[in-house]
C-alpha cells in the first residue's frame, strides 16, 4: 500500500515539474526546419483535408493527445478533463502509463475516467516494455483502448530515483504485437530513436513507432529534480531531437508508420513532423500547460483553432492533402545539416 501510494505521489510530480520547466527554453528543433513560401497556392479551404491513418483507422485530425497521466487523485481528474477536451474536438486521446492501476487496481477509475468521460472516441493504452501479453491485455481492457502503446524510457529510468536497471523489452514487444488484437505503437518519452533502434523494432514486427524526441517535456530534469541529491544535471541535453529522429527514420529500412511527438508547440511544428514524414503528431506537455492555465473549454477551444490552422497552412502550401505536403520544399539550418552529414543520411 505504501508503495502504491508513493507511485501516486510520483504521478503528480511529474505534472507539477513537466509544468515547472515548460518555459524553462522554448526554441527548439523545428525552429531550424523551414518551408520554402508559396505565393501562389491555386487552391481554397474547401480542397484542403487534414485527414490521415494510423493502421487502418482513418483519423479526422493529425494530431492527439499523448499518453501523460493517471494513477492518483489529482491526475484522475486531469485525464477526466482531457478526456472531455477529447470528446468535444473528435481529436484521439492516449492514456499515461496503466502500469500503476495494474499493481493497485483501486487506482484503475483514474483511468476509466478516459472511456467513461469520451465513449465513442479514439483511446490509446499505454503501459511500460517490461509487461507482457496478459498485463497489455487488461490495460486495454481497463479503458476499451483502440490502440496501446508501449513506452520505452531508459534514459527516464536511468534518472528516476526509483528507476529499473534491467531492460529487456524487445521479446515483451514482441510477444505483444504478435498476440494482441489491438495496433500497437511502440513510443519514447521524449529522448527521440536512432534509425537502428527503428530498425529493431521493425524487425520483431513493429507497425508504428513514435519516435518521441527531445524538445520539449524533459524527463531527465524532471526525475533528477525528483532526485535528492539532483547529481544528473549534466544529462539534460541527452537523446536525439523530434526532427533528427524524424529524419533517422527516413534511413531507416522499414515500412513501419512513424509518429512525431516531443516538443511540439503548435501547428506549424505539426506541419513539419508531417513534412518530414510523420503520420501522426502526438502533443502532451503543450496540451497539459493550456489545461493547467484555462479549463478544459479553453483547450478545446485552443485545439480547434489548431486544427483549422493546419488546414490552413497546407492551403498556404498548395497541399491538399498530407500526401500532397510530402512534396513540398523545405530547408534545414546548418546545424540540422550537420546532424545529417555526420550520421550518413541523405
Ligand atoms: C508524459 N509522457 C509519458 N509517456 C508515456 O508513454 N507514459 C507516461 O506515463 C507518460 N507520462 C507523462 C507525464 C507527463 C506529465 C508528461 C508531460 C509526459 C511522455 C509524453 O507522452 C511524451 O513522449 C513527451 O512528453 C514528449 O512530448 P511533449 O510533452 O514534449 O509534447
Amino acid at each position: 500500500m505504501a508503495k502504491a501510494s508513493q507511485q501516486s505521489h510520483r504521478k503528480d510530480e511529474h505534472v507539477f515539474l513537466a509544468e515547472k520547466f515548460h518555459d524553462d527554453d522554448r526554441r527548439n528543433d523545428f525552429d531550424h526546419v523551414h518551408f520554402i513560401h508559396n505565393s501562389l497556392p491555386e487552391l481554397d479551404i474547401d480542397q484542403v483535408s487534414i485527414g490521415t491513418k494510423l493502421g487502418n483507422d482513418a483519423l479526422r485530425s493529425p494530431f492527439y493527445i499523448n499518453g501523460m497521466t493517471g494513477g492518483s487523485p489529482r491526475t484522475g481528474k486531469i485525464n477526466r478533463q482531457l478526456a472531455e477536451i477529447a470528446a468535444l474536438t473528435g481529436i484521439p486521446m492516449a492514456s499515461g502509463s496503466q502500469t500503476i492501476a495494474l499493481a493497485e487496481p483501486d487506482l484503475a477509475d483514474t483511468f476509466k475516467v478516459i472511456r467513461q468521460y469520451n465513449p465513442s472516441g479514439f483511446v490509446l493504452g499505454n503501459i511500460g516494455a517490461g509487461h507482457g501479453v496478459e498485463d497489455a491485455k487488461k490495460a486495454i481492457a481497463m479503458i476499451d483502448a483502440n490502440a496501446l502503446e508501449i513506452h520505452v524510457n531508459a534514459a527516464q529510468e536511468i534518472v528516476m530515483p526509483e528507476g529499473d536497471r534491467e531492460y529487456h523489452w524487445l521479446d515483451n514487444i514482441d510477444q505483444i504485437v504478435h498476440h494482441v488484437d489491438v495496433p500497437i505503437i511502440v513510443k519514447e518519452v521524449g529522448f527521440g530513436m536512432s534509425r537502428e533502434s527503428i530498425q529493431q523494432l521493425a524487425e520483431i514486427g513493429v507497425k508504428m513507432i513514435d519516435v518521441s524526441g527531445r524538445g520539449g517535456t524533459n524527463f531527465i530534469k524532471i526525475e533528477n529534480e525528483r532526485r535528492h541529491e539532483k547529481d544528473f544535471g549534466f544529462m539534460s541535453a541527452w537523446g536525439q531531437s523530434t526532427v533528427q529522429s524524424l529524419l533517422e527514420a527516413h534511413s531507416a529500412d522499414t515500412d513501419a508508420q512513424i509518429i512525431a511527438s516531443g516538443g511540439v508547440r503548435n501547428p506549424l511544428d505539426i506541419v513539419k513532423s508531417l513534412r518530414l514524414g510523420a503520420s501522426a503528431v502526438g502533443v502532451s506537455g503543450e496540451i497539459l500547460h493550456s489545461l493547467l492555465h484555462g479549463d478544459p473549454t479553453d483547450t478545446a477551444a485552443m485545439i480547434m483553432s489548431w486544427l483549422g490552422q493546419i488546414q490552413d497552412l497546407l492551403l498556404l502550401l498548395g497541399a491538399r492533402n498530407l500526401d500532397e505536403l510530402h512534396t513540398k520544399d523545405i530547408y534545414f539550418d546548418p546545424e540540422l545539416v550537420n546532424y545529417l552529414q555526420q550520421r550518413d543520411i541523405h
